[in-house]
C-alpha cells in the first residue's frame, strides 16, 4: 500500500484528482467506482477544472457510484444520485447513461441488489475505485459486522453513520436508516484503488485501517490486501500512524 501525504484539503485533493486523471488520459474508457460525501467534493472540482480546460474526457468512461440511501429518489437533494450530478456529472461530459447509482426507490430489494452487480460484472468490473473512509471504518456502506459482505446490500445504517451523515440533513430523524452499497467484493476486485482522508478526526480510524489487524469490525482494513492500493491524505489525517506504518510519507 503505498501513502501519500498532503499537507491539507486542497493538496489531497488535487493529488486524488492527478492519479484518476492518469487513469483517464491513459485508459479513456475507463470503469470508475465513486464516492460522494464531502472528501472527494474538492477532487471532483479539480478534475471539474481540467475538464473545462481541455485536459480531460469522459465521454467514454463509466461510472459505478457506491450506495444510494434507499426510499430517496434521485430528484431529492439528499439523495446520492443528486449529489453526484450536482457535484460532478452535470458538469463533465460524461454520459448519463454511463453513470451508475443503485436505485434507493426500487420496490424488489434483493432484485435490486442482484441488478446492481450485474451491471458492475458487464462492464467487467473497476478499473479505478475512489473510496473515502467512515469514521467507523466502513467503504461505502460496509458498516462494521461480523463478516465481510461481498455483494451489494440493503444495510441498516449504525448509529455513528447516522450521526456523521446528519450534518448534511435539517434534523437527525431525517436521515434514512437504510442504505444500498456496492459490496466488498467488486471493491477488492477493482484493478486500483484510491482512499482519500483528510482531517484529524479520521486519524484514528485510518491508523485502525492500516496499521492493525485486517478484521470486518473495520471494514477498510481489507484494503491491506489488495495488491494495488494507494492512501491520499492530509498530515492531520496521518498524524495517529506509526513509524513503521507511515514508512517515511510526511517526511
Ligand atoms: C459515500 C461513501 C462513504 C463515505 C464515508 C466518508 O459514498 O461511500 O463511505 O466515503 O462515509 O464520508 P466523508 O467523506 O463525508 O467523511
Amino acid at each position: 500500500m503505498k501513502i501519500l501525504c498532503e499537507k491539507d484539503y486542497r493538496s489531497m485533493s488535487k493529488r486524488a484528482a492527478s492519479i484518476i486523471a492518469a487513469q483517464i488520459v491513459s485508459h479513456p474508457k475507463s470503469i470508475l467506482g465513486l464516492a460522494t460525501g464531502s472528501s472527494p467534493i474538492g477532487t471532483y472540482q479539480t478534475l471539474i477544472e481540467w475538464y473545462h480546460q481541455g485536459y480531460l474526457d469522459f465521454s467514454e468512461v463509466h461510472a459505478v457510484n457506491l450506495d444510494e440511501y434507499k426510499g430517496l429518489t434521485p430528484h431529492n437533494p439528499q439523495s446520492y444520485a443528486y449529489f453526484m450530478r450536482e457535484n460532478l456529472f452535470d458538469q463533465i461530459n460524461i454520459k448519463a447513461e454511463n453513470t451508475h447509482i443503485p436505485n434507493g426507490m426500487a420496490v424488489d430489494e434483493e432484485a435490486e441488489c442482484i441488478r446492481y452487480d450485474n451491471i458492475i460484472d458487464q462492464l467487467g468490473g473497476i478499473d479505478l475505485q475512489l473510496l473515502g473512509i467512515g469514521h467507523n471504518g466502513h467503504i461505502g456502506f460496509n458498516e462494521p459486522a461480523e463478516v465481510f459482505e461481498k455483494d451489494t446490500h440493503c444495510i441498516s445504517l449504525s448509529e455513528s453513520t447516522i450521526a456523521a451523515n446528519s450534518r448534511l440533513f435539517e434534523q437527525i430523524e431525517e436521515v434514512p436508516r437504510f442504505a444500498y452499497t456496492m459490496g466488498i467484493r467488486p471493491i477488492m476486485q477493482a484493478k486500483k484503488i484510491l482512499i482519500i482522508a483528510s482531517g484529524s478526526a479520521k486519524a484514528e480510524i485510518v491508523r485502525k485501517a492500516f496499521c492493525e489487524a485486517v478484521t470486518p469490525s473495520v471494514p477498510a482494513s481489507i484494503l491491506q490486501l489488495h495488491p494495488d492500493v494507494t492512501l491520499v491524505a492530509d498530515a492531520d489525517a496521518l498524524k495517529d500512524l506509526g513509524d513503521g506504518c507511515r514508512k517515511g510519507c510526511c517526511d
